[in-house]
């Protein structure tokens, strides 16, 4: 008798529970891109690589800026990992906007780019410090002294490296590094064959990565041989990696990161090994993964979940 009311009971409760998640799953999918969630609590850190797939790189872009803004707001006084080149522009743009229109607050964010060109000073247009000053810094309240790029000039740059890594540290490691990635699979300027341990170090680019960005100089021989780049390793100590992606000329490396082996020949293959990272891509840089339509099951779930969960009182959960 009190077993079968036991019963009775957990059945009533389980079709509320069932109802509760379906109106939580339809609220979910009504939000806008903007007002959805991406909850990053350190209760919250995946053991996975969650792979987003946008219908655009518009929408990828503004997913990624998304996640960076929900990490400032939450903790004002991130550390930041930053990249340069094409993929970010709009990244940057969309975050700017929200520093502006919505007060998104830098003052107390520090940053750490990637890389730099070796022997560009900072103030040449095509050193990648002129390039975050410009399309980012010179937008937003950061303060100058929490901005770190490597200096392309440094003399003893074996020192110089060691330098910037322990400069990471003292800041308390990066919180939050944005990845983009070479039609060769390189992350930051770690090449083909760079060590999966690697820290930050010179590192001699590789022909296609010149041609590849001499679409910044007037001509490829412009483009410096060198640069002082974040190891693989430095990536891979961040505590979540977002890496994204936008273009058909990105499928294969995509591809080759996502479902390849971990190779040093594609270095960002080494993300497959962190236990935090966000993929976000469009769908013309998804187009050659083989299990694409899983990818957005899976994330269509991860969605409810997230909904759901936040939709619950904390002290519930
Ligand atoms: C730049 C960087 C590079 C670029 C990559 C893709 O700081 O680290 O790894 O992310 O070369 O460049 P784009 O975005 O120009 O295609």
């Amino acid at each position: 008798m009190v077993l079968q009311r036991v019963g009775d009971f957990l059945e009533k409760t389980e079709v509320w529970q069932r109802r509760f998640f379906d109106w939580l799953v339809k609220r979910a999918k009504s939000d806008s891109i903007e007002n959805r969630r991406f909850p990053v609590e350190p209760e919250n850190v995946r053991i996975f690589m969650r792979i987003i797939i946008e219908p655009s790189s518009e929408y990828a872009s503004k997913r990624a800026a998304a996640w960076i803004a929900q990490l400032i707001r939450r903790k004002p006084n991130c550390v930041l990992g930053l990249a340069t080149g094409s993929t970010p522009l709009a990244v940057y743009q969309e975050l700017i906007r929200q520093h502006r229109d919505e007060g998104l607050d830098w003052s107390q964010v520090t940053t750490f780019n990637l890389d730099e060109y070796v022997g560009l000073a900072p103030t040449h247009p095509q050193s990648y410090r002129y390039f975050m000053d410009e399309h980012l810094f010179r937008h937003i309240n950061i303060l100058p002294q929490n901005i770190n790029v490597p200096d392309g000039r440094a003399l003893d740059f074996e020192r110089y490296c060691r330098t910037y890594e322990k400069l990471i540290q003292q800041a308390g490691g990066i919180d939050l590094q944005l990845l983009g990635i070479g039609s060769d699979g390189h992350i930051a300027f770690n090449e083909p064959g760079s060590s999966l341990g690697s820290r930050t170090r010179i590192k001699t680019l590789m022909r296609k990565t010149i041609e590849d960005n001499a679409r910044f100089f007037a001509s490829p021989a412009e483009v410096p041989r060198m640069a002082i780049t974040m190891g693989v390793g430095t990536i891979l100590d961040s505590r979540q990696c977002l890496l994204l992606a936008t273009g058909r000329h990105k499928a294969e490396a995509i591809a080759h990161t996502v479902e390849g082996p971990v190779t040093s020949q594609v270095t960002a293959s080494a993300l497959q090994l962190h236990r935090d990272v966000i993929v976000v891509l469009d769908e013309a840089a998804a187009s050659l993964l083989q299990r694409i339509e899983y990818y957005k099951e899976v994330e269509q779930t991860q969605r409810e979940l997230e909904a759901a969960a936040a939709a619950f009182p904390p002290e519930l959960l």
